[in-house]
């Protein structure tokens, strides 16, 4: 398997002066926000989202050189995750991320929605100091599809007549749009033309979107300890995800224990254990390599060089952590 360290190896020294600079930005001002963001930082993620703007900026400078803004919109891109992850756990009720106790659970609930808010505003006020108005634009709509995203997962809660239009389209809200619009704010600091701009965010759209599909999968295969963050737990929250709503075409009796929240003994298990012995989990895989090949079909208008070859061995990643 590709390691992600291997994989954002030609932005490595970039990518370790990111996490300094994400302490010096946050600032001393507020002890225990500064405490609580710095406790998910140095939990160390796996720095995908940054990795792609300081890989984009490095491809597309002539000389391979990486500019302070786009070392500013690569910092913003993880302060925005980092917040949106933050807010998460909280919805979620999950207990660790990154092999962590989360922020709520090592702090409480009022410091994590004030850190993630904390983060949330951070980030506005160095992406408005970037003093470029349609990167603005580009990111405070990333602000507003992540809540779009949260508020819409939790209304289809446990609703088994959604469609997989609505799961693809609140995943671009939770996932994908950061992706797509800091990949194209990478191109809009670079200058790049329109037709490239918009080939770098269906970049970064489809490959979010494989991402996160990966991630709904891994949620059924993979186990706490490796995910560094609890597994099985979308299901049993009533959040569905592409495995379960192919699982439900082939597997009636699923939608009627969703509908009654699991209530009686046994029914979470038995719905998880019909999930996994259906083909929605394989149908989810093939779905996410589609996705993970268009993203990759974006990118050959890159020049030739070690950072687009990275660029280019991304999608591979993301399917890689299936296996
Ligand atoms: C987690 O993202 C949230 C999802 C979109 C599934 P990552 O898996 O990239 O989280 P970190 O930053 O590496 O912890
Ligand atoms: C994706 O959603 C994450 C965010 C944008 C916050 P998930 O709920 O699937 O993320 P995990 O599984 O908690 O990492
Ligand atoms: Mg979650
Ligand atoms: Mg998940």
């Amino acid at each position: 398997m590709t390691t992600v360290a291997k994989l954002l190896q030609p932005v490595e020294s970039d990518l370790e002066n990111l996490l300094s600079d994400l302490r010096t930005l946050i600032g001393a001002g507020h002890p225990i926000l500064q405490a609580a963001a710095e406790h998910l930082f140095s939990a160390g993620g796996k720095r995908l989202r940054p990795g792609i703007v300081l890989l984009l900026a490095r491809a597309l400078d002539p000389i391979g050189e990486l500019g302070a803004r786009h070392r500013r919109l690569a910092e913003i891109t993880e302060m925005i995750h980092t917040a949106s992850l933050v807010h998460d756990d909280v919805v979620d009720e999950a207990d660790t991320r990154r092999g962590v106790p989360t922020v709520h659970s090592r702090f409480n609930s009022r410091v994590a929605v004030l850190a993630g808010d904390f983060l949330f505003a951070q980030s506005s006020w160095h992406l408005a100091n970037l003093d470029d108005l349609e990167v603005v634009k580009l990111l405070s709509r990333v602000i507003m599809d992540l809540a779009e995203g949260e508020i819409r997962q939790g209304l289809y809660r446990y609703d088994t007549g959604q469609s997989l239009e609505t799961y693809i389209e609140k995943s671009y809200c939770k996932t994908a749009s950061l992706i797509a619009n800091s990949a194209r704010a990478a191109g809009v600091l670079s200058d790049l033309p329109a037709d490239q701009l918009d080939l770098l965010h269906r970049f970064g759209r489809q490959l979010g979107l494989a991402f996160q599909v990966v991630d709904d999968i891994l949620d059924f295969t993979g186990s706490d300890a490796q995910l560094g963050k609890p597994a099985a737990s979308d299901l049993a929250s009533g959040t569905l995800t592409a495995p379960v709503l192919f699982a439900m075409e082939e597997q009636p009796s699923l939608a009627g224990l969703i509908e009654r929240e699991f209530s009686q003994s046994g029914d979470l298990d038995q719905a998880l254990a019909l999930v996994r012995s259906s083909r929605g989990i394989q149908r989810s895989r093939a779905m996410a390599e589609e996705m993970a090949r268009e993203a990759g079909a974006c990118l050959s208008f890159l020049p030739m060089g070690s950072a687009r070859d990275a660029l280019l061995d991304l999608p591979e990643f993301v399917l890689s952590r299936l296996y």
